[in-house]
């Protein structure tokens, strides 16, 4: 397993966000992470990269990642996306996907900043072009369209070479033909052999390409499989009334 999710629990004063929550992330799989809103999906992530306080354990290629700060997880070998578009509009598309690097190996920003800026170019150039975001690497952040900024996010996550994603909400806010770009985007991902944990809405989105999902509601999971068995059972169908489903 590269992830593994025992006993996950966050509260918020009086509030379990999540409740005892368990799942494993096989390597190299999507693994979708789903329910209504409020269930408790942003709030695992947030766990996982020590934004929260929780008890349980977070288990990384065997290793228990209570001990370890924010900061190293991409060292470790762990990126992430946003739910809220997380980019610096005053920088150029480039700047923005090189932060992603900021964190990695020594701790020296502006020699590491510099160094990269020789040394990443080839990732840069391949990151960008997988992401269609090529021509756009010299342009500020702030002239570009929504679409775009999501695929600078993702590259910069992607940059820093991670074996394991986590995507918040990648296909919120685009368009159908950016969904689909999405999609084939994140199924090259795992043919990297990057593990996907991710959260999305778009019920097309996720039962198209994901090899397992849990289902998570008020906290707790209440169910697991494969896309053809969530998508069937009673408990799911039952928590999504009310909500809309795009399928
Ligand atoms: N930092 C926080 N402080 C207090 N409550 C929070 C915080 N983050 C999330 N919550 C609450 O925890 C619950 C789960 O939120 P979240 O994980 O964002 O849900 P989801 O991503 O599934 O929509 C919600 O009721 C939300 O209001
Ligand atoms: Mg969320």
């Amino acid at each position: 397993m590269i992830l593994q999710v025992k006993d996950l629990t966050v509260r918020f004063g009086g509030l379990v966000a999540v409740n005892k929550l368990s799942f494993d992330v096989k390597p190299s799989t999507i693994h979708g992470l789903i329910g209504p809103n409020g269930a408790g999906k942003t709030t695992v992530f947030n766990s996982i990269f020590k934004l929260v306080p929780y008890n349980g354990n977070l288990i990384y290629k065997n290793i228990d990642m209570g001990k370890y700060p924010t900061h190293s997880l991409v060292n470790m070998g762990i990126s992430r996306t946003f739910q809220n578009l997380s980019i610096f509009y005053s920088m150029t598309v480039k700047e923005n996907i090189l932060v992603g690097l900021h964190s990695k190996k020594s701790s020296n920003l502006i020699k590491d900043t510099l160094g990269y800026k020789i040394n990443s170019e080839k990732e840069l150039l391949e990151v960008s072009e997988l992401l269609n975001i090529l021509p756009y690497l010299s342009v500020y952040a702030m002239f570009l369209p929504f679409g775009i900024l999501k695929m600078v996010e993702l590259a910069r996550a992607l940059i820093s070479k991670p074996q394991l994603i986590l995507l918040d909400e990648p296909g919120a806010g685009l368009n159908p033909a950016e969904k689909e770009r999405l999609k084939e985007i994140i199924k090259r991902i795992k043919e990297m052999g990057i593990s996907v944990l991710m959260v999305e809405h778009d019920m097309g989105i996720i039962m198209n390409i994901s090899d397992e999902i849990t289902v998570m509601n008020f906290g707790e999971k209440i169910s697991a499989g494969t896309p053809e068995m969530v998508i069937h059972d009673l408990k799911v169908i039952e928590a999504y009334l009310g909500e809309e489903i795009h399928a």
